[in-house]
């Protein structure tokens, strides 16, 4: 199958990021979300960040025109119609994205490959919905998109062969470099790096040291780009407590339990950088 039309679902941080880099790499890209707002604000995070490119002299005026051309703004799944590849990047909840599954299982033609930018959540359930579970997988970007060069795939129980090597190739042509990784709660990225969130959460809780320190300690001593705690405010921390749970739910293991200082922080709307506070203050 010759991919030439992909539709992202979900226009926020991580569904306006893969398509920019779906439109980059020169397919013709539907960023789809449910309301107009939504759709016109993503495309204003795609902008600027072209725009950026273009000052920086990484990118010719005409080059970010073509991009920005290639993409069509929708507010209708029915468009997906017209979709040879789909990747839903709308909220971390089973029941919404089993929702859009099901519709667009109804609405895409039959070659279409469903693929889930899920963090954490089980394919082979997301599949399960569909009449098409060999054509469904799992393809999990890092945040920020055009930066980070990691794509997690996830098989499900059921994905097919061919499925998995196109949505590889398809990875490779976005620029990013794919991870082939079963389908276990957390997968590899978040099972490893939520637990060390979580312990920096914890370590503030238990007054260890201050948030400042803590990421200090894993900046100068580990090499990190960013600290926990900073990181845990740059994903959000509503994200963190799910995937947590998540992992706790799935593995039934207290060693995945979340820190209760970090449900605090969630139940008054300290989401991080998103909601302007979390572990830090932001303006
Ligand atoms: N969108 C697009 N480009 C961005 C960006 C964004 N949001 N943020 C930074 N950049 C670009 C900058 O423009 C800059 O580009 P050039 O090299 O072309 O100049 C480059 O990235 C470096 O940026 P900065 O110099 O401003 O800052 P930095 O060197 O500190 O890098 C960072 C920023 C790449 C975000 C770095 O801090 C980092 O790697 N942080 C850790 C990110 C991380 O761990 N991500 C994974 C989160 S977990 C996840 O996503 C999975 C999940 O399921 C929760």
């Amino acid at each position: 199958m010759n991919v030439q039309t992909i539709m992202v679902i979900g226009a926020g941080q991580m569904g306006s990021g893969i398509a920019q880099v779906a439109a980059q790499a020169g397919f013709r890209v539907y960023l789809n979300d449910v309301q107009q707002p939504f759709v016109e604000r993503g495309l204003a995070t795609i902008t600027k960040n072209l725009s950026r490119n273009v000052e920086k002299g990484k990118l010719s005026e005409d080059d970010k025109q073509a991009i920005l051309s290639r993409l069509v703004l929708s507010t209708d799944l029915a468009d997906a119609a017209d979709a040879d590849f789909v990747i839903e990047a709308v909220t971390e909840n089973m029941a919404v994205k089993t929702a859009i599954f099901s519709k667009l299982d109804e609405v895409c033609p039959p070659h279409a490959i469903l693929a889930s930018n899920t963090s954490s959540l089980p394919i082979t359930e997301i599949a399960a919905v569909t009449k098409r579970p060999e054509k469904v997988i799992g393809m999990h970007f890092m945040n920020p998109v055009p930066v980070m060069k990691l794509v997690e795939i996830i098989r499900g129980l059921q994905t097919a062969d061919e499925v998995y090597q196109l949505t590889e190739d398809l990875s490779k042509q976005m620029g990013k470099v794919p991870v082939s990784v079963n389908d276990f709660p957390g997968f590899v990225s978040n099972r490893v790096l939520m637990p060390m969130l979580n312990e920096a959460i914890y370590c503030v809780y238990e007054g260890v040291a201050t948030p400042e320190a803590i990421d200090e300690v894993m900046k100068l001593g580990m090499n990190h780009p960013m600290g926990p705690l900073q990181l845990a405010d740059f994903i959000g921390l509503d994200t963190c407590l799910y995937i947590m749970e998540v992992l706790h739910e799935g593995f039934g293991d207290s060693k995945y339990r979340p820190c209760p200082l970090l449900r605090k922080y969630v139940k008054a709307g300290w989401l991080g950088k998103k909601s302007g506070r979390g572990f830090y203050v932001y303006n």
